[in-house]
């Protein structure tokens, strides 16, 4: 990956600080040197309109990464008003409050804005057409955000994992150590990506501040039981005691698309690198995972 240099200091303001991607975020940008107000839930709720523009006019920022949202997939169906208040109206506000002060908002999305009906990978301009309440309400956040300010991009990613919150690869090295065989499906292809990774990107969405939506996903895709067997491998687990079922084997409230990979082009073309195969993150997840765990059992006793 390129590296980030600016010695221009920027005020940063993140939301859903404490959230997985927020709090990588938050980090990353307060290590390259940037004035970072990290807010979580409870410091700036975008759902009050009143609270974001108070927030924003109080510390000025130049840019505002809004990683807040409603991210429990199976709990929107049964819970649409929160997700259309925090996931719509919620990214509306922040766009509203970026317009105002004149800062530069990158604005969280997700691949779940796309039906998963593609054989190929999704480009920005290709139809979308979200098959649940989560990728609706995502779907029509990012129309509010076009809608409510003129200095944005909007980043479609995808498949998240990270140190700072729950995830598909802690869920399965936590079920390997009460199992002896996993179900998991293999009819289901994405592109896992690296919080961390995905936060380093995001200095150069600040830096260059371009306009409009991009993909950014770690490269290569795979399906859940291929991301099983490599988070199993690289934790010193046996990767065949995953099993590979279809999808109709665990039936959940939400639909999920079938094949969501992000054609990364248009962010390659502006950043001028592509981000690491997801492998290689999921390799260093895994180390550093295990070794926080040790460290967490040592310090407790
Ligand atoms: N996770 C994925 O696989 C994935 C995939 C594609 C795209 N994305 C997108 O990536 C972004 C970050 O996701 P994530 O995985 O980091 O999610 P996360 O861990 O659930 O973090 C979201 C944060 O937003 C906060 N939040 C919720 N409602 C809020 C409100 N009204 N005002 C302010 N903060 C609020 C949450 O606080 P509480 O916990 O206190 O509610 C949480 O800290 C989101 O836009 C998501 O849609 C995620």
């Amino acid at each position: 990956m390129a590296h980030y240099n600016s010695s221009k200091r920027l005020r940063v303001l993140v939301t859903g600080a404490k959230g997985m991607l927020g709090s990588d975020v938050a980090e990353v940008f307060g290590s390259a040197g940037h004035e970072v107000k990290a807010c979580s839930r409870k410091a700036l709720d975008i759902t009050r309109k009143k609270n974001c523009i108070q927030t924003t006019e109080e510390f000025q920022p130049n840019i505002i990464i809004n990683c807040a949202a409603y991210t429990k997939v199976d709990d929107c169906e049964n819970n649409q008003e929160t997700a259309f208040s925090i996931n719509e109206k919620g990214a509306g506000n922040i766009a509203e409050a970026a317009e105002k002060c004149g800062a530069y908002l990158i604005h969280i999305s997700t691949d779940y804005v796309f039906d998963g009906t593609s054989s190929r990978p999704y480009q920005e301009n290709d139809p979308t057409n979200p098959i649940n309440i989560y990728g609706l309400s995502k779907l029509k956040g990012e129309e509010a955000v076009k809608s409510a300010c003129t200095r944005y991009s909007i980043v479609r990613t995808s498949w998240l994992f990270g140190i700072n919150g729950p995830n598909f690869i802690k869920t399965i090295l936590k079920l390997a150590l009460e199992k002896n065989e996993l179900m998991v499906v293999n009819d289901q292809q994405g592109c896992p990506t690296f919080t961390k990774d995905l936060a380093k990107t995001l200095l150069i969405f600040a830096q260059q501040q371009p306009t409009g939506l991009f993909h950014c996903t770690n490269s290569k895709s795979c399906t859940w039981y291929e991301l099983a067997q490599k988070a199993l491998y690289f934790s010193g687990k046996n990767p065949d005691m995953v099993k590979p079922v279809p999808t109709s084997a665990f039936p959940r409230p939400a639909k999920r698309p079938a094949y969501s990979v992000l054609d990364n082009s248009k962010f390659v073309e502006m950043a001028g690198f592509k981000l690491r195969p997801w492998e290689e993150s999921v390799r260093d997840f895994c180390s550093f995972y295990s070794n926080s765990k040790v460290l967490t059992k040592k310090t407790a006793i």
